[in-house]
């Protein structure tokens, strides 16, 4: 990473309006819902057979908005069943708008609450420091490795984690969504070292086929418009443009050879359409879901 630039994830109100904005402008949690709606119930159906109560743990579950969708699920599916639900999440702003997005909700009280503010590596050792040895039934990832330093050796730990019939969902960019494109061609301009950053499910589906751990996949379609990071000083295309690079405040503080190619590649083919008179960047997402064994 250019030494003139800092990482997003540094200043966490930026993030967080980069992130709100970047929801609004594409189809990701559409997208989401769409595959909780249609295929979440299968997957789930084997988890809670035969128990009264099942453990849930979401890792990096910012505001809550689809793992509660994901909970009123599991609860359809299985009804009789109550659910402790582990939220392991860092930030303490999301960790508040999930409790006010629980407390505006009446309908939860099969679900008991255990609020983690904790990175997935913090409370790997809390877990190991504590010797705990409970087993979760269903354990979700969703957009959230790139923030970790080894996406593999986190997948490895949370999967560890899994009862005999328990599930490991994992979303992450597809290898040949705009992401793939853009990371692997500015990985060493654009991606902070501390973090994985570049990390995409072909990664995962690699490591998976080569220690042959049995996998189940879904493509989810999904699109983002970015038409408003080529208007120079749109305070909308500046904001969605440290949420696609990672870098906070891009436009200011990246070198102006290193933004106009960016900008270049982010209009490129490889990475969007245009579609009306919009630039419309491939956002699409890959749903990767293991159980213990593999
Ligand atoms: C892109 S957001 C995804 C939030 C949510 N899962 C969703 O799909 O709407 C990434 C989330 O991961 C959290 N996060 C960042 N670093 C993390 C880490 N090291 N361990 C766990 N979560 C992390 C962030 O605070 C944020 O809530």
């Amino acid at each position: 990473m250019s030494c003139s630039m800092r990482s997003l994830s540094e200043d966490e109100d930026r993030y967080m309006k980069s992130f709100q904005l970047f929801l609004e402008c594409s189809s990701e949690h559409q997208c989401m819902q769409d595959f909780i709606h249609i295929m979440l119930p299968d997957i789930l159906a084997s988890i809670g057979t035969g128990k009264a109560n099942v453990n849930v743990m979401g890792v990096g579950s910012g505001t809550g908005k689809i793992d509660l969708e994901m909970l009123a699920k599991l609860h359809l599916k299985h009804p009789a069943v109550t659910i402790t639900n582990q939220v392991v999440e860092p930030s303490a702003q999301q960790i508040h708008m999930y409790k006010v997005l629980v407390s505006q909700n009446p309908n939860l009280d099969f679900i008991k609450f255990i609020w983690n503010k904790m990175t997935a590596a913090e409370f790997e050792n809390h877990w190991n420091q504590n010797n705990f040895k409970e087993k979760m039934d269903f354990i979700h990832m969703i957009q959230m490795l790139y923030y970790v330093k080894d996406p593999v050796a986190t997948v490895s730990f949370y999967q560890s984690l899994l009862n005999e019939n328990g599930k490991l969902l994992i979303i992450l960019v597809s290898g040949k969504s705009g992401w793939g494109k853009l990371w692997g061609n500015f990985r060493v301009q654009l991606c902070n070292p501390e973090i994985s950053q570049y990390v995409t499910s072909g990664d995962i589906k690699a490591y998976m086929d080569d220690n042959a751990v049995n996998y189940q996949n879904f493509q989810l379609p999904s699109q983002l418009d970015i038409t408003e990071c080529f208007t120079e000083g749109d305070k909308k295309g500046e904001l969605l443009l440290d949420f696609l690079t990672e870098v906070l405040d891009f436009s200011s503080s990246a070198p102006p050879e290193l933004k106009a190619r960016v900008l270049d590649m982010l209009r490129h083919p490889d990475c969007s359409k245009e579609v009306d008179g919009r630039v419309i960047f491939n956002n699409s997402l890959e749903v990767l879901v293991v159980g213990r064994g593999g």
